[in-house]
């Protein structure tokens, strides 16, 4: 068997994979889609997503790179030989480089902004300053590149020293510094309005659409549908347990994106913007944040810096899927592939960071290049995957691969009950739930 490297650590694989759902999903992606769908409504309907669908979906991409140990296309062909299921993998291997492509460009703003703190600060008007970046070229484009760049020191640096020295250290820090903010933010006049807003659900906010929108973020945010989590598992130590990474990681996730939310919504009230800013949503609400706090001009630059890391532990595991199943395919070196797949991103990335200013008249849906980047991958293409994965897992492999999987033997055998129930409750959602919900919100577009 190919020598195939693995985590230093137990902890490294629940901090990697962590890294990965951990990002601008979080921070700037949730709370923009929140506030354009109505608060609430949309919240409860995106945890609703990740217990019903995004846990067994979960579980189920990890027990595939776990169990055959092999990037998505290998793996697919190695649980299911002579089939066209395989195939698939095409799918998340799409899904993995368009979200680098945009994602890189919001990095790239991320990163602007850092910049801009360090040196003299973003200014009263944000609005301004923000439109003003995206829709300068050079500007634009040049962060985005810094970013693929930096992006790929990491990933040349390989699986242990790379991407798991850069996890363990900077996830912990943002962390904190969310939940301070988040506190600090409970103390705002407005506080109660935020949060009103976050959490009470009202009927008429529900749409096929808005739930749409919340499934896809609850896809989004946990890196399903791209075979990141699959890749990811297939570099686990045998030791490892799937059921405790994929509970931890989706408590830790959910955690920062309610952080993200708590801080923001009472700090949009009480300094005043637009809830349905879109995609500028946080670059507008937090230099009003910043400058209405001592010593925001300090920290503004810190918690740039770790969303940036944040960001980039999210943008090395979509490469890795990338890199990995062009590796295995084609027999590439490591660094073949990797100049490869961040060539394709800049192609890509500069086409979305463009898409503000020199390509803004090419729309599609309304949307520009960017727009639709996001939207299809996001709210098609990861839960269709979604659905493949509950098909193949839930219908196609054996009944019980999941549960074998999930639960070494001596696992069951010590806590039969148990491990009894939970895997009667995960088959039941994958198998009937999580695919039944999909195809119904699609179905209702
Ligand atoms: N989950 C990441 C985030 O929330 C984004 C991501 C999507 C990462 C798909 C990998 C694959 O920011």
């Amino acid at each position: 068997m190919a020598k195939r490297s693995t985590f230093a650590t137990r902890f490294g694989a629940i901090a990697t994979v962590a890294g990965s759902a951990i990002g601008l999903g979080n921070v700037w992606r949730f709370p923009y889609e929140m506030g354009s769908n109505g608060g609430g409504s949309y919240f409860l309907v995106y945890v609703l997503s990740i217990l019903l669908i995004g846990i067994p979906v979960m579980l189920s991409e990890l027990a595939i790179g776990y169990s055959t140990r092999k990037s998505a296309n290998k793996a697919l062909r190695e649980l299911s030989p002579g089939t066209r299921w395989h195939y698939f993998s095409l799918g998340g291997f799409l899904s993995a480089m368009l979200t680098l492509a945009f994602y890189s460009v919001v990095a790239g703003w991320i990163m602007a902004y850092f910049g801009a703190y360090l040196l003299e600060g973003v200014g009263q008007d944000s609005t301004a300053y923000f439109q003003h970046m995206v829709s300068t070229p050079l500007t634009a484009v040049g962060f985005t590149m810094l970013v693929l760049l930096l992006n790929h020191i990491v990933l040349r640096l390989g699986v242990r020293q790379g991407v798991e020295r850069v996890n363990g250290v900077l996830m912990p820090l943002l962390f904190v510094l969310m939940i301070i903010f988040a506190v600090r933010s409970l103390f705002l006049p407005a506080a109660r309005e935020g949060l009103t807003f976050m959490f009470r659900p009202s009927l008429s906010a529900f749409s096929p659409s808005m739930v749409l929108n919340a499934m896809g973020q609850a896809f989004f945010t946990l890196s399903l549908g791209g075979f990141v989590l699959e890749t990811y598992a297939s570099y686990f130590r045998p030791e490892t347990s799937l059921v405790r990474t994929s509970l931890l990681v989706a408590i830790m996730d959910t955690a920062v994106a309610l952080l993200s939310g708590v801080f923001l919504f009472p700090a949009l009230f009480t300094y005043g913007g637009e809830v349905a800013a879109g995609p500028p949503f946080i670059f507008e609400v937090l230099p009003r944040v910043f400058a209405s706090m001592p010593g925001g001009e300090i920290i503004a630059p810190v918690f740039f810096f770790l969303l940036l890391s944040a960001a980039l532990t999210s943008t090395i595991s979509m490469s890795e899927v990338q890199v990995s199943v062009v590796e295995e395919q084609r027999h590439w070196s490591r660094r073949r592939a990797t100049i490869w797949v961040t060539l394709v991103a800049l192609v890509l990335g500069s086409l979305c960071a463009l898409s503000f200013s020199v390509l803004s008249s090419c729309t599609l849906w309304g949307r520009n290049i960017f727009g639709v980047m996001e939207y299809a991958v996001s709210n098609l293409l990861m839960p269709f995957m979604g659905l493949f994965i509950c098909w193949f897992v839930g219908w196609h492999l054996q009944p019980d691969f999941l549960s074998d999987i999930i639960f070494p033997s001596a696992t069951r055998q010590k806590y039969p009950r148990l491990t009894g129930r939970v895997a009667a409750v995960m088959r039941f959602l994958l198998r009937y739930i999580a695919p039944l919900c999909i195809l119904a919100v699609f179905m209702s577009l």
